[in-house]
């Protein structure tokens, strides 16, 4: 068993998620972000991948207020929970990631983290679950959120997990928002990045709805045809 997973990006016309710069270019429009934060509001957890946690430090958490307060009457925290899934991880004093909220944290990682990080990360509230091997078993970690109680799961990048989660069938829902703009850059990110797919594996997916908003972005969501339910 494992959540249903919603993944969404901001990415340009040509499809990149950051510049080939990799400091968080601003993609998003005013509209596109009160999307994120509904997005958020409706999720049980909010995940990231190693490199945008600890480059980026991401708050993760809803930014209007009377979303959180609708979440709370309705019986659940302010704030999604933040998860952060990364190989080495290495967070430091006074992180956004670990102090924005309140929300609960929870860090899937390898046994690459230093025994110090575990222990500090224990010691400020976040709960770790460390794997065995090279990098944090994908499968392994969706069965123990469902467990967790996180039945629906927004995936917010980057490109390397984004590829990862979609290449091992554990993404049920893709949404983008289209910016109208291009960075062009061949080592830029994009939505799925990774070691990529051949032709014969590509990742079929079905468009589900198309918005064109008035900033001249574009809203894009697609179910994902081919995935493991379990
Ligand atoms: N526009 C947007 O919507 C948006 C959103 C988020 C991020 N971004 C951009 O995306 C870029 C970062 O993306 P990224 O691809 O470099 O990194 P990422 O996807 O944020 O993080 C991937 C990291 O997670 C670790 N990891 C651990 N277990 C893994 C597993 N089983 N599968 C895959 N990864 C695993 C990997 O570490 P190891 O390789 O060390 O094993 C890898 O470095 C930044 O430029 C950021 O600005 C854009």
């Amino acid at each position: 068993m494992r959540p249903f997973v919603h993944l969404n990006v901001a990415m340009t016309a040509d499809g990149k998620i950051d510049t080939v710069e990799r400091r968080g270019a601003a993609i998003s429009s005013a509209a596109d972000k009160e999307r994120v934060d509904r997005l958020r509001a409706q999720a049980d957890a909010v995940m990231v991948g190693g490199r945008t946690l600890l480059d980026e430090d991401p708050k993760l958490t809803i930014k209007n207020e009377s979303l959180r307060a609708a979440r709370v009457a309705r019986g659940l925290p302010p704030n999604p929970a933040k998860i952060g899934v990364v190989t080495n991880a290495a967070l430091q004093p006074g992180a956004k990631f670990l102090t924005a909220g309140p929300a609960r944290i929870v860090i899937f990682t390898s046994e690459r983290t230093s025994k110090n990080q575990l222990e500090w990360l224990r010691s400020n509230g976040a709960q770790v679950f460390v794997h065995a091997g090279q990098r944090v078993d994908l499968e392994a970690m969706m069965a123990t959120l469902k467990v967790e109680g996180i039945n629906r799961l927004l995936v917010e990048g980057g490109g390397t997990l984004n590829f990862e989660l979609l290449r091992r069938g554990l993404v049920d829902e893709v949404t983008a928002y289209l910016a109208p703009m291009i960075f062009g850059g061949a080592n830029a990110p994009t939505l799925a990045d990774g070691l990529g797919a051949g032709r014969d594996e590509a990742i079929p997916l079905k468009l589900e709805q198309v918005n064109a908003l008035d900033d001249g972005g574009i809203h894009v969501r697609y179910s994902v045809l081919r995935k493991h339910s379990d």
